[in-house]
């Protein structure tokens, strides 16, 4: 949201709004205020591409409330954004990618160029809170949809939000890619070779890797589906 704004006016910016909330939320209690200016201090901080600008934005609220000691939490308190942090995103999380969501629509043309049969599996590797899957079952409506995620947490609400979908909890990188017709990756440019790799050496031969916004260096793709905003989506054929 305000990640737009230069930098440090985007760090002031996510603080207030911190604050704000904080304030708003005070009367239904301390730590339901503190939980939820975290979050947003965390949301606000994911879409800064630089790691430590992130980490400023995020920690900065917990930091000045502490300082500013208008807490009145037991002491042990301070302590619940940094638990909320490593819940959500476990340490492994951070190498390959933050919580980015896909838009709700940005698959709806990706039928078109990766054609499934009725019933085949499709995975979201790395499905944080099911944004992906939501997106993948508008594509593929028929499709078996699996999502697997790291953070114990995002998956419990991706479970709750995708029903109909199956989600593991564990490493994308561990997991047998081979019963999967097409997989589905939001992650970073640099997780990219590692996910080419793995497709190919998992993935039966016409299969799909999908991913969005990133593409794989050196690799001509089967399609590129311009999205809005200028983001792509990038369909390769194993
Ligand atoms: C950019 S988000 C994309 C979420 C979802 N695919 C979507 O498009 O809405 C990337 C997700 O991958 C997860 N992740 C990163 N590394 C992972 C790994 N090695 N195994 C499983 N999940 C991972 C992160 O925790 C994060 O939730």
């Amino acid at each position: 949201m305000f990640s737009t704004l230069i930098w440090p006016l985007a760090a002031l910016a996510s603080w207030a709004a911190c604050w704000f909330l904080y304030r708003a939320l005070l009367p239904q209690g301390a730590l339901i205020a503190l939980a939820a200016a975290s979050v947003l201090g965390l949301a606000l901080a994911w879409p800064h591409a630089r790691r430590w600008r992130r980490l400023i934005i995020a920690a900065g609220f917990p930091l000045s409330l502490l300082a500013s000691a208008q807490a009145l939490l037991p002491a042990w308190a301070w302590l619940l954004p940094l638990l909320l942090l490593l819940l959500t995103y476990p340490q492994r999380s951070w190498r390959d990618a933050p919580l980015f969501p896909t838009p709700l629509g940005a698959l709806d043309e990706l039928s078109q160029q990766a054609r499934l049969a009725p019933g085949e599996r499709v995975l979201d590797a790395g499905c944080g809170l099911g944004a992906g899957l939501k997106a993948l079952r508008r594509a593929y409506p028929q499709a078996q949809l699996e999502g697997i995620e790291w953070s114990h947490l995002l998956a419990a609400v991706a479970r709750l939000r995708c029903r109909w979908a199956r989600v593991h909890q564990g490493d994308m990188w561990a997991l047998d890619w081979r019963p999967y017709r097409l997989v589905y990756l939001f992650q970073r440019p640099e997780s990219m070779v590692q996910a080419w790799d793995k497709a190919r050496t998992d993935l039966a031969p016409g299969s799909w890797l999908v991913s969005l916004d990133f593409e794989v260096a050196g690799r001509k793709p089967e399609a590129r589906l311009e999205l809005q905003g200028g983001r792509a989506l990038w369909v390769y054929r194993i």
